[in-house]
Order: structure tokens, then sequence, then C-alpha cells
């Protein structure tokens, strides 16, 4: 059966790196139906809206959608594209690979990052010139069903749960304590940390954890500082995982400083294309591609991000030769 993907490049080096990806697909021996469609500054810029209806609609009957970046209104993009496939997990694995110039080698982590509420549920107001105030929103079933996927996803060796509880005692009081419900009723080993203290412990020694699971918020920085860990933003990818579709985009922004130069590192949309095959259910492909992947920061070509001088094209031909 043809897999229906959704292609939304967006703006600066999504223009770059998610071609990049479109070609390694292509490379493999499955069928798949692609479709581009437009999102981001470029197109709101066109038409008025960041996010016509029909990518919209697109992305919320694909199979899944592949996603590169929005610049300014990444906001208006990225959480309604979430919601079209009624995400409620975003998974961002922060792994360093041999070869590449890591802070911390012995970095393997990866995030599952409530995807739909805490923060950012859209309830932020300006009260009057001098005064704004935010709404977080914690609820029992979104925490419930991210733990249902953290327990099926660490069965064996259990997950660590990120929290501030300790002052946001109701809302990461709820989540955390509905986290480790989940927990215990499916036997998962699961233990938790204040989250500021996570963002030093993991620092000094990353090797102490596994999978982290996160109120929304906290997962999208912690991951961020994980990336620096590991050699850098061009490297995460993330899946943004829904009962039956998926959104799968590299964890990076536009990269204005360096968009239309043809160097973006493209690693973290190979990787993000290789956990939507997973997601699809080609996993000896989505194996493949890692590994492909894997053999080119190992041995080169690196794009300058990761101290080299080869283009976007010459890694992502690298890639492809791997895989033949
Ligand atoms: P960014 O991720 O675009 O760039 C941060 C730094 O990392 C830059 O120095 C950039 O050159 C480098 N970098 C990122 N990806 C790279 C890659 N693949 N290869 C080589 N170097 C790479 O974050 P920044 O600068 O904070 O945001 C730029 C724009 O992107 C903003 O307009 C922001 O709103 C948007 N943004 C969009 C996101 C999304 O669509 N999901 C996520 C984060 C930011
Ligand atoms: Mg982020």
């Amino acid at each position: 059966m043809t897999d229906e993907i959704v292609v939304v490049p967006g703006d600066g080096i999504g223009q770059e790196v998610v071609p990049a990806a479109i070609d390694v697909l292509e490379a493999l021996d499955i069928e798949f139906a692609f479709r581009e469609v437009d999102a981001g500054d470029a197109v709101k810029e066109a038409t008025g809206e960041a996010l016509p209806k029909e990518t919209r609609e697109a992305v919320a009957s694909a199979d899944a959608t592949l996603f590169g970046a929005a610049g300014e209104t990444a906001a208006d993009v990225i959480l309604p594209l979430r919601r079209a496939v009624d995400s409620f997990v975003n998974v961002r694995p922060a792994r360093a690979y041999p070869g590449v110039d890591a802070l911390r080698p012995e970095t393997d982590l990866v995030f599952l990052r409530e995807n739909t509420e805490g923060v950012y549920a859209g309830h932020e107001a300006r009260l009057t010139d001098d005064v704004s105030t935010l709404t977080r929103v914690v609820t029992k079933n979104a925490s419930q069903r991210l733990a249902e996927y953290a327990c099926e996803y660490a069965a064996e060796e259990g997950f660590t749960v990120a929290h501030k509880a300790n002052v946001m005692r109701e809302t990461d009081g709820l989540f955390r304590d509905t986290v480790l419900e989940v927990a215990d009723e499916h036997d998962v080993p699961a233990d938790t940390v204040l989250m500021d203290a996570f963002a030093t412990h993991v620092c000094l020694d990353p090797s102490q954890f596994d999978v982290v699971v996160c109120p929304n918020l906290a997962g999208d920085v912690l991951s961020d500082l994980a990336a620096g860990l590991v050699g850098g933003l061009g490297l995460l990818p993330s899946a943004n995982v829904g009962p039956e579709r998926g959104v799968f985009e590299p964890v990076h922004g536009t990269a204005p400083d360096i968009a239309g130069q043809g160097v973006a590192n493209p690693t973290a949309a190979l990787l993000s294309a290789a956990m939507m095959l997973e997601f699809l259910g080609h996993e000896s492909e989505a194996e493949a591609v890692e590994t492909a992947v894997e053999g080119v920061l190992s041995d080169g070509p690196h794009t300058p991000d990761l101290g080299g001088s080869a283009s976007t094209a010459e890694v992502t031909h690298a890639v492809i030769d791997r895989l033949s």
C-alpha cells in the first residue's frame, strides 16, 4: 500500500533539509505518494495566512507529515499541525554519535514531551500595558495518555519524570502523580527529578538518565539543552505522535544565519524521516537510514556546524550511497 506523505518544507533551511530527506526516502524501495503544501512566514506574506486551510486538512488526513521549520510564525504553524494529528507526545531523542565532537559523548537520552498543554495551551493575556498573564493547563487525561505511551516506549528500562511539583503543586503535582500512577499500574520503573536540578545533573553526567518524561515547556527547553551536549541542533529529530498519524520534524528552526547557503546539516531531518518510517511500520528501512546517517556522521563528510566544509547535498548523497 502506498503511504501518503504530506511534505511541508516551510521557511529558511526547511527548504533545504526537507528536500534532502525526500531524496533519501526516494532512494528506498518503498512507494510513497508525496504531496507538498505551504506553511510559514513566506506563505503568510503572500496570502495573509501562515497555515492555509488546505495544509491543515492535508496534514489531518495524510498517513504522516514531514515538516521543516517556520520562522516568526512557528507557533501559528506547528501548534495547529500537532493538534491536526491529535499529537499527545513529542518524542525527542538526543544521542551523541561517534565521529561528532560532543560536549558529553556518553549522552543517549530520549525526551517524551507532553505535546498539547502546559504553558503552551494558548491561554495568555495582556491585562494592561504593564501586566500580562498566562494560564498553565495540566489535565489528568493528557498526563495519562503521555504516561501510557512512556510505559510502552520504556517498558523495560523505565523512565524519569522531570517536574517542578514542589512549586507548581497543582499542575505539576497532577502531572507527576498521574504519570507515576500509570507507571505503577504497568509495573514500569519510574523515578522523579526536579527539572531545574535535572538541567545540572544532565550536563554533569547524562549517563544517569535514559528516557525522560516532561511537561511541554520543560521538554522543549531540556531537549535543546541536550542538543548542546551532543553537538548541536542540526542533529536532533523529533516525532509528534498521535493515535493514528504523526508529524515528523527536526527540532531546529529556520536557521536564518545560514539559510540559502546550502550548508545546513540535514541529519536532524533525515533522522526525523527515519522516525516517520518506523511509525509507518517500515522498521528495516528506518534502521537502514539511521545506520547510513550514523556512518556518515562517523566518517564524514560533515557540514560546517560539525566542523566540516561539505554542503547539504554532499552529506545527503553520502547517506544515499551508503543505502545502496
Ligand atoms: P534555529 O534552530 O533556527 O537556529 C539556532 C542555531 O542553530 C543557529 O546558529 C543555526 O544556524 C543553528 N542550526 C540550526 N539548525 C541547523 C542545521 N540543520 N544545520 C546547521 N546549523 C543549524 O533557532 P533560532 O535561531 O532560535 O530561530 C530561528 C527561527 O526559527 C525563528 O524565527 C524561530 O521562531 C524559528 N523556529 C522554528 C521552529 C519550528 O518551526 N519548529 C523551532 C525553533 C525555532
Ligand atoms: Mg524548541
